[in-house]
C-alpha cells in the first residue's frame, strides 16, 4: 500500500512546501532504486496500472500550489481535475496519479494546487468534504510508493488531512516564537495525527533533542538554512554535495528515513543505516 505523508505548518511561512517537495523527490522507491518511470501520467490521464513504487506529490494548500511555477509545469491536470473526479465518483484505481504529471525524470509525480487561493481552497475542501475514502482507496490500489500532500498552514480541513495521513512532518522555524506556537497546537495534532514528527529549519538556540522531549515526539529533525540546496531542488537540479558540514539534502534524508522507519509495513523497511545516528548527520552537529 502506498503510504501518506502530510506536510503542514502551524505559522509563517517556515518552509513546508520545500520540505514536501524534498520528500517526494528524495523518497526511495522498496528497492531503493529511483522509480522506473511507470508512473507517467499524461493530460490524457495514462498512469501506472497499480502505481507500485510512484511518488506523488499532492499539493492541497488552500493558499494556492507553487510548486508548478518553480518547475515551469502546467496547472492542469492537478488538484481540480482530481477534485472534481473525486466529487463525481467517476474514477476508480489510482486516481491520484491519474491527475498527476511528470515531476522528475524519472521518478516522481506532481498534482499541483491552483496559483489562485480561491481555486485551490475549492479543490482541497472538496476532497476533503467528500471523505478521503477516495485517496485511500488510490493509495491501496497501489502496492508501494508515497503521497506526501501539502496542506499549508494547518486549519480545521488542514487538520482532517493530517488525520487521514499515515505521519504528519510539521515544520516550523527554529525561533523561540516558532516554536512557542507549535507547543500550543502540539496536544491537538498529536491526537489527530497517527504519528507526527516536527521538522526545525534554520537557526535554533535549542538542541532537538531537548525539543523533542519538551514537546513529546520521538523525533525532532533540523533542516539547515541552505538557499544554495533550496535553489536546486526549485529547479530540479542535483544537489551540490559539499564535505564536512551538514546539508540540506543530507538532513532530508534523514527526515526521510525516520518517517519511512514509521510509516512502512515492517516487511519494507529498510535497515537503518549507521549513519542514522552518526554525529556528522544527526541534529547535534548544527544546532
Ligand atoms: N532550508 C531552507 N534554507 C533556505 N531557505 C529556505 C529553506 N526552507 C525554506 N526556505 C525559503 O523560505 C521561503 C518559504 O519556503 P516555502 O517552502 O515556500 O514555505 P511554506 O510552504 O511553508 O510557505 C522560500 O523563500 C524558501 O526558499
Ligand atoms: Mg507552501
Amino acid at each position: 500500500m502506498r503510504r501518506m505523508v502530510v506536510v503542514a505548518s502551524v505559522k509563517g511561512a517556515p518552509g513546508a512546501t520545500t520540505t514536501a517537495l524534498a520528500l517526494a523527490t528524495q523518497w526511495p522507491t522498496v528497492d531503493g532504486e529511483a522509480p522506473t518511470g511507470r508512473g507517467r501520467s499524461t493530460s490524457t490521464g495514462t498512469s501506472a496500472s497499480d502505481g507500485a513504487g510512484v511518488r506523488l506529490l499532492l499539493e492541497a494548500d488552500p493558499s494556492g500550489g507553487d510548486v508548478a511555477a518553480w518547475r515551469g509545469l502546467s496547472q492542469s491536470p492537478g488538484l481540480l481535475d482530481l477534485a472534481a473526479a473525486v466529487r463525481h465518483g467517476s474514477d476508480s484505481g489510482d486516481l491520484i496519479a491519474r491527475w498527476a504529471q511528470p515531476l522528475t525524470k524519472p521518478g516522481a509525480l506532481l498534482v499541483p494546487a491552483p496559483a489562485s487561493a480561491a481555486q485551490a481552497r475549492a479543490g482541497s475542501e472538496l476532497l476533503a468534504r467528500n471523505s478521503f475514502a477516495a485517496v485511500r482507496g488510490a493509495n491501496e490500489a497501489a502496492s508501494s510508493g508515497v503521497l506526501v500532500v501539502d496542506v499549508g498552514r494547518l486549519g480545521p480541513v488542514e487538520t482532517s488531512w493530517a488525520g487521514a495521513a499515515d505521519a504528519l512532518v510539521l515544520v516550523c522555524k527554529g525561533g523561540v516564537d516558532a516554536l512557542a506556537h507549535v507547543a500550543a497546537a502540539i496536544e491537538d495534532l498529536k491526537a489527530a495525527a497517527s504519528w507526527m514528527c516536527l521538522a526545525v529549519v534554520g537557526p535554533c538556540p535549542y538542541p532537538m533533542a531537548e525539543i523533542a522531549r519538551n514537546l513529546g515526539l520521538d523525533r525532532v529533525q533540523h533542516l539547515p538554512w541552505d538557499p544554495d540546496a533550496v535553489d536546486a531542488l526549485r529547479r530540479g537540479a542535483p544537489p551540490r554535495r559539499r564535505r564536512g558540514r551538514h546539508t540540506l539534502p543530507a538532513a532530508m534524508e534523514d527526515l526521510i528515513r525516520e518517517v519511512r522507519r514509521h510509516v512502512e509495513l515492517p516487511a519494507a523497511r529498510p535497515a537503518a543505516p549507521p549513519s542514522a545516528e552518526s554525529p556528522t548527520h544527526g541534529w547535534e552537529s548544527h544546532r
